[in-house]
């Protein structure tokens, strides 16, 4: 039996799962969501013999993928993506989304901009009318990274931002490390006034691989319910 937010995710992900037809080229998400969605596509997978090219965001995607079934390709062999389904830590009514609280927003960015299409699953606890209180991620080279942390805490300064705090993220006693081998920051802005604004400053930055903002790239939000309603946001 699934608790009511397990099972929010689980019919988020198995509607997202319908989504998906036969010879289609897919990008998995990860997280938590992302996985019930890898298992409903492995259960297609051997029961209807459906056949896909799967590209996985992580390397805990891959490991997943495999176990049930699905076999993967790289996003390099898979070139270009049908549909990717993908987790968010929160998503807006303009369906931008903060994205990388698993810490794998470089891939899911680089996979869901490949993506003809690109679909959220979620439960309603993800739903803000502004994004930024759940802390934004921001993917920097180790090189000089209290040098390009320092740059982000001023670039901060002139956004429309409601905190400037920024905390690297940690592992246990190590710095948390992305399977890219960069580091995470993440960034307590509270309210976020303006995403694209904010999401293209800090990518100015030398040191920024990436951020967690998703603007304009997903198409649509499947949220779940704790009932196993679902409801649709285009
Ligand atoms: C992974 O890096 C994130 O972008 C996830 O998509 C996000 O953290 C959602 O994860 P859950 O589905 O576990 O909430």
């Amino acid at each position: 039996d699934l608790s009511p937010i397990e099972k929010a995710k689980f019919v988020a992900a198995k509607r997202a799962s319908q989504l998906v037809e036969d010879g289609m080229r897919v990008g998995l998400g990860t997280g938590s969501t992302a996985a019930w969605l890898v298992r409903c596509l492995g259960e297609r997978v051997r029961d209807e013999g459906l056949q896909i090219t799967a590209v996985p965001t992580s390397i805990r995607t891959a490991e997943l993928a495999r176990e049930v079934g699905i076999e993967v390709v790289t996003l390099d062999q898979a070139k270009w993506l049908d549909l990717t389904i993908d987790g968010a830590d929160e998503f807006d009514p303009q369906l931008g989304l903060i994205k990388g609280g698993g810490g794998a927003l470089l891939q899911e960015k680089i996979v869901a901009t490949a993506s003809d299409t690109m679909v959220v699953i979620a439960d309603a606890g993800k739903e803000v009318a502004t994004l930024g209180a759940f802390p934004l991620p921001v993917e920097v080279i180790p090189f000089g990274f209290q040098t390009t942390r320092a740059l982000v805490e001023e670039t901060l300064g002139s956004m429309d931002v409601l905190g400037r705090e920024t905390a690297l993220r940690m592992d246990g006693d190590a710095p948390f490390v992305t399977d890219e081998g960069n580091r995470i920051l993440d960034l307590h802005l509270k309210r976020i006034g303006n995403a694209r604004q904010t999401a293209l400053a800090l990518n100015q930055i030398p040191g920024v691989v990436e951020n967690g903002l998703f603007i304009d790239i997903c198409d649509r939000v499947i949220i779940g319910y704790g009932d196993g309603r679902i409801e649709m946001r285009d």
